[in-house]
């Protein structure tokens, strides 16, 4: 079985000038260094508005700080007359690793569908970036008990013209959208099984080799006092966090708890 490096990544969403993201990341790094945390053994990665990105990763290149950065979406086009977007290239320049895709909130409040959803993949994939597919299902589907099947086949949306090679470099965070900002969290059993479901879809599409590759991240009010209990499901493969990624003790607390939870799962392979 392979060997899943867990991925703890912060989503600032509109949050924090790049002041204010330069001081959280000193901050992180410091409480991560104090707390001898395992930086090999768990991804620490923060995803700020696209105004801080630049400050952030000067800042981490200049202290070789072993956090990632990401953006939180992507442009599907390369470059042209586009106002206001930002390109996949762009983003690769500035040292970004990740880029999170079809965020529930993007695709309410911006044309994020599942159409330019493919589109910004590629883009993001042919960039040499990592893409983070967000799926997840509202209260409906829930109710109607449908929830596994709609998150599979909105990956299945948009991993359908995929080959192998670029879907093991895909990254899904299931995040149901009732969960998303409103401290109602999954339990651990249903972030466990949204997440063997969708790793069952890239077995059967994909085979064992990708599947085992795959990392599939939970994402929704995730906090320093879940954490520990949704690491329990063996699908999982660390958070997406929101709110929480705001405060730098909360979020290290999470990365140290996802570490400890890592650890733990090695262990008892
Ligand atoms: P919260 O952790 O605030 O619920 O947000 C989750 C999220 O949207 C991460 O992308």
């Amino acid at each position: 079985m392979a060997q899943r490096i867990p991925v703890v990544a912060g989503n600032w969403k509109m949050n924090f000038d790049h002041l204010e993201a330069t001081y959280f990341i000193q901050k992180l790094a410091w409480l991560l260094r104090d707390a001898h945390f395992d930086f090999k053994g768990t991804e620490i990665v923060i995803m700020p508005s696209f105004t801080s990105i630049r400050s952030v990763q000067v800042l981490i290149e200049a202290e070789k700080m072993r956090i990632g950065v990401g953006a939180q979406t992507v442009s599907e086009t390369s470059d042209g007359a586009f106002t206001g977007d930002i390109s996949a290239q762009m983003l690769a320049r500035l040292g970004c690793k990740y880029v999170i895709i079809g965020h529930s909130e993007r695709r309410k409040y911006h044309p994020e569908d599942d159409a330019n959803i493919v589109d910004k993949v590629r883009a993001v994939l042919a960039a040499d970036m990592n893409p983070i597919l967000c799926v997840g299902e509202s209260f409906e589907e829930r109710k109607q008990g449908i929830e596994l099947e709609y998150a599979v086949n909105q990956v299945h949306d948009v991993m359908r013209d995929l080959s192998d090679k670029e879907a093991q470099r895909m990254l899904i965070a299931y995040e149901p959208i009732w969960a998303v900002g409103t401290g109602m969290v999954a339990t651990p059993q249903s972030a466990q099984d949204a997440a063997n479901a969708i790793r069952d879809y890239f077995k059967k599409t994909y085979g064992t080799d990708v599947s085992e590759k795959v990392r599939i991240l939970y994402g929704g009010s995730v906090n320093a006092s879940n954490a520990q209990a949704l690491m329990e499901g063996p699908d999982v493969d660390g958070f997406l966090v929101g709110g929480a990624a705001l405060d730098a003790e909360e979020f290290s607390r999470i990365a140290r708890l996802t570490s400890r939870s890592a650890r733990r799962r090695l262990a008892h392979r």
